[in-house]
């Protein structure tokens, strides 16, 4: 098992990360010393396969213990949700001296995390994520939030858990299509990290969707290394660093939104770091031979249906929601090398559709 930490100016927690953490948990929380009136917010999908363990490994331990069973997926983001979940708070009885366990994919936590950040100005956050894609990005750095108006995580908060724990062994239940979907994030660390973990994706791509646990347990360790790295440096989203971490997500969430969430996170982001890498030669930060050889990491998705056609000028209206608008223009992350990129680079609507219609060309 390995334990890395985020340390942010505010918050220092630890990242657990290995086959079997799970079985660590007690003794984290524990160490942690946190509270044991204990609401347990669940992937009901998860509490099915793995009900034993996660009742066995907390009730034992906590004064108060409560399970809240939720329906995973984007419809799950809404206020209508927070409130439900108030509801329950309220009526068990549970304070100010509250833990909320999220279980689950990134939806779950980021809900969870959402109304720990609210309920009684903020209770303790402990989270569990059970995808590759929550492991890797939604479980760390602490941003909560609910989609409001078909504008993805449009109402939210940043706000730390106390600890993260990653139990690789939960990917062994994962669809075909979830897995794709954590691969996603993890090309994208891939290119805003460096050559050699580049490479090291690349050339062990087959062993990620067989679960191999040296290539799995290697490739979640160094992608969440990079994430809390940026974290810990820039954990309001202010110093541009934090940036980085949105390569090809202006296309991704505008992706998301014009098909009415039918793609997957994963799915919409590796279609926008092709984008991303269009509009970044169009911009000629790159040129086309780099162009070509840096679409082959996300083209190894290509056999898996990223997105399907679209009309790239309702893409750009979507695209005017993305939160990380400034002055009323369109901004992008632009990359120039493996690990090197440019943020906040305003483009004109022409050179954002020319590279629509490329990705286009290239996808479909
Ligand atoms: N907060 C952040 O910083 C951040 C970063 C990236 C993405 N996100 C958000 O994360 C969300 C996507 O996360 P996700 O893909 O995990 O979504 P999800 O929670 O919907 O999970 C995807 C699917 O996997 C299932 N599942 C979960 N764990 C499983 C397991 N172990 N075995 C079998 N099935 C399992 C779920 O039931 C669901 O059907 C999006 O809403 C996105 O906006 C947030």
């Amino acid at each position: 098992m390995k334990k890395t930490y985020v340390n942010t100016n505010n918050y220092k927690y630890p990242v657990i990360i290995g086959g079997n953490a799970f079985k660590s948990l007690q003794v984290e929380l524990s160490k942690a010393n946190l509270s044991k009136r204990i609401l347990v917010i669940v992937d009901r999908k998860v509490l099915a396969r793995y009900k034993k363990v996660i009742e066995k490994d907390l009730k034992n331990r906590a004064d108060k213990f409560y399970i809240l069973k939720l329906t995973a997926g984007e419809k799950l983001k809404s206020q209508t949700t927070v409130n439900s979940i108030y509801k329950v708070l309220l009526k068990e009885n549970f304070g100010r001296d509250t833990l909320i366990i999220a279980i689950g994919g990134g939806t779950i936590g980021d809900t969870a995390g959402f109304v720990a950040s609210t309920f009684m100005r903020g209770v303790q956050l402990v989270h569990i994520p059970t995808t590759l894609l929550a492991a890797v990005d939604s479980s760390i750095g602490g941003k909560t939030g609910v989609n409001f108006s078909n504008a993805k995580n449009i109402i939210g908060t940043f706000y730390q858990p106390s600890l993260v724990l990653i139990d690789t062994n939960f990917f062994k239940s994962l669809s075909e299509d979830d897995m794709v979907s954590g691969v996603g994030e993890i090309i994208k660390y891939g290119i805003i990290s460096d050559e050699s973990f580049y490479k090291y994706i690349h050339s062990n791509f087959s062993s990620i969707f067989k679960l191999k646990s040296s290539v799995i347990d290697k490739i979640v360790y160094d992608s969440v290394k990079l994430k809390v790295a940026v974290v810990s440096e820039d954990e309001f989203d202010n110093k541009g660093l934090r940036k980085i971490l949105n390569f090809g997500h202006t296309f991704a969430h505008a992706f998301e939104s014009y098909y009415k969430f039918k793609f997957n996170h994963g799915r919409t982001v590796t279609a926008g770091i092709v984008a991303a890498l269009c509009l970044s030669n169009r911009k000629e930060i790159i040129s086309n031979a780099k162009l070509r050889k840096l679409l082959q990491l996300p083209l190894k998705l290509k056999t898996k249906k990223l997105i399907g056609d679209f009309n790239s000028s309702k893409i750009i209206e979507m695209m005017k929601l993305d939160k990380k608008n400034k002055w009323g223009e369109l901004n992008f992350v632009l990359l120039k090398n493996i690990g090197e990129m440019y943020v906040d680079v305003r483009v004109n609507k022409r050179d954002i559709k020319y590279a629509l219609e490329e990705t286009k060309k290239i996808l479909l």
